[in-house]
């Protein structure tokens, strides 16, 4: 039985939820995904990278859920069964003192759908609940003086949403949050292969194929893969072979639609900030940041230096992560504004 009370990081994101406690860093990182009877919502057959397996491979009884998307909870029921899950797998569930819950939310989102992050968590079994907006934590746990009077730019770029914002003086200064990110990428190439070949490829194809060929400036050497689909005329499965041009053609226009939401932030920025981004340069975080030329792409675009995080897929759950471990010394600093509790 356990009589401490935990503390636990969650970064719910639309792709991968990471869990990090308090002492011993992130223990679980594995897919947004559960499969659960179809005839009872609340029988679980698998959650995160066990689920990812059955995806798009489920029997019928059984059905496989995605319960976030762009960033927002759309199916509230499986992301606390989700939470609780992972809660679980991470501390047991003996223990005495329900757990706080530290989770991220995108900029975007509105109060309600906020709301619904929070309750969620409680939902799952904790005591206390508090708030953050995503980009500052990607921000502190990429390493940046996020406390200092200085401006420094963070671009989470994740699956379902892209976070751009300025941080200084321990707050966000100025943000913006697009709902584009690596599934619109996946989406935009299963779109240009039906579009272009006929054929009809599922999401983790798709994503495959982002991961093997995708990139954000065009590649010097083409290369070419083989993808398997299902033919749209014959309905019969159906092999075709594609190239690094296409998809980096397929996948322009999100890459785009990133680059704008960075001068639209950019463009709102004051001088003196602006001034120390310039110097500074860009951060970027997130799995989407991964993508082949994305940090090229962003500063030949834009004439300020891009760097890419360590570990960009963990900076949002090391940054909840930084945020439990000084959490007293936060409040007693007076420096804990940015977190809401719920
Ligand atoms: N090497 C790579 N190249 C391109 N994309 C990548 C790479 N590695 C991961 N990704 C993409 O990153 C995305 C997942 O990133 P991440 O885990 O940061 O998202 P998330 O936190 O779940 O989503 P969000 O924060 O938007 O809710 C997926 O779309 C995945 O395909
Ligand atoms: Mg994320």
């Amino acid at each position: 039985m356990g009589f401490v009370a935990h503390d636990l990081g969650v970064d719910l994101g639309t792709s991968n939820t990471l869990v990090y406690v308090k002492r011993k860093g992130i223990v679980i990182s594995e897919p947004t995904i559960v499969v659960v009877d179809s005839s009872n919502e609340r029988k679980v057959r698998a959650v995160g990278d066990d689920a990812k397996i059955m995806l798009g491979r489920t029997t019928e009884g059984v059905m496989a859920v995605r319960p976030m998307r762009e960033g927002v909870i759309t199916d509230f029921d499986m992301t606390e069964i989700l939470i609780q899950f992972f809660m679980r797998k991470a501390i047991g569930s003996s223990y005495i003192v329900k757990p706080r819950l530290f989770l991220s939310y995108p900029c975007s989102i509105s109060a309600i759908e906020r709301r619904a992050v929070g309750e969620a968590a409680k939902f799952a079994g904790s005591r206390k609940v508090f708030l953050v907006e995503k980009p500052f934590v990607s921000a502190l746990g990429s390493g940046l003086p996020v406390f200092d009077a200085n401006g420094c730019m963070v671009v989470d770029i994740g699956g379902g949403t892209t976070d751009v914002a300025v941080v200084s003086l321990g707050g966000v200064v100025i943000s913006h949050s697009i709902r584009v990110g690596g599934v619109k990428m996946d989406e935009a190439i299963i779109n240009f292969i039906k579009r272009e070949f006929n054929i009809l490829i599922g999401d983790r194809t798709a994503e495959e194929v982002k991961l093997d060929l995708g990139s954000a400036l065009p590649l010097h050497g083409e290369r070419r893969a083989r993808i398997r689909g299902r033919d749209m005329v014959t309905n019969l499965p159906q092999t075709t072979e594609i190239t690094s041009a296409q998809i980096y053609q397929a996948i322009q226009e999100p890459c785009q639609a990133i680059l704008r939401a960075i001068k639209w932030v950019l463009e709102r920025t004051p001088p003196e900030l602006a001034a120390d981004v310039m110097h500074s340069g860009i951060y970027l975080t997130g799995g989407g940041s991964l993508l082949y030329g994305m940090d090229q792409m962003i500063a030949s675009e834009l004439g300020i230096p891009v760097l890419l995080a360590k570990e960009p897929m963990d900076c949002a759950a090391l940054g909840l992560g930084n945020i439990i471990e000084n959490f007293e010394l936060l409040q007693h600093l007076g420096r804990a504004s940015f977190l809401k509790e719920f």
